[in-house]
């Protein structure tokens, strides 16, 4: 079992090796936009990972996402828990393109208040 953290949720749980990202965020009710459900084709499951329990990228991967390395940009998909080595993982999820035009509108109505 490793802990992972998926952010900004701040939410924590612990996960098998060998279970997706995806279905981990899913388990814990963490929404992880989709569209191919999976299959490494829509490319709207991206997340951003720090720490090093986590399966190499898969070819899939390094093709549609152009990198040749662990770079921690990952298919929530296609990435899996790994059983050994490394640490507790966090897994950044990109903010949703409406939520964050509505958060910066609120934020500015906020501002505007302020003066
Ligand atoms: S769910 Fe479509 S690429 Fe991962």
């Amino acid at each position: 079992m490793r802990r992972v953290t998926f952010m900004p949720d701040n939410r924590t749980t612990e996960a098998k090796s060998g279970v997706t990202l995806l279905d981990v965020a899913r388990s814990s009710r963490v929404s992880i936009r989709t569209r191919c459900e999976g299959k490494a084709g829509c490319l709207m499951c991206k997340v951003q990972v720090t720490g090093e329990g986590i399966s190499a990228p898969t070819a899939a991967e390094r093709q549609k996402l152009g990198i040749e390395a662990s770079t921690g940009l990952r298919l929530a998909c296609q990435a899996k828990v790994a059983s050994s080595g490394g640490c507790d993982l966090i897994v950044t999820i990109p903010e949703d393109p409406l939520k964050a035009a509505v958060r910066r509108q609120l934020q500015q109505q906020e501002d505007d208040n302020l003066w």
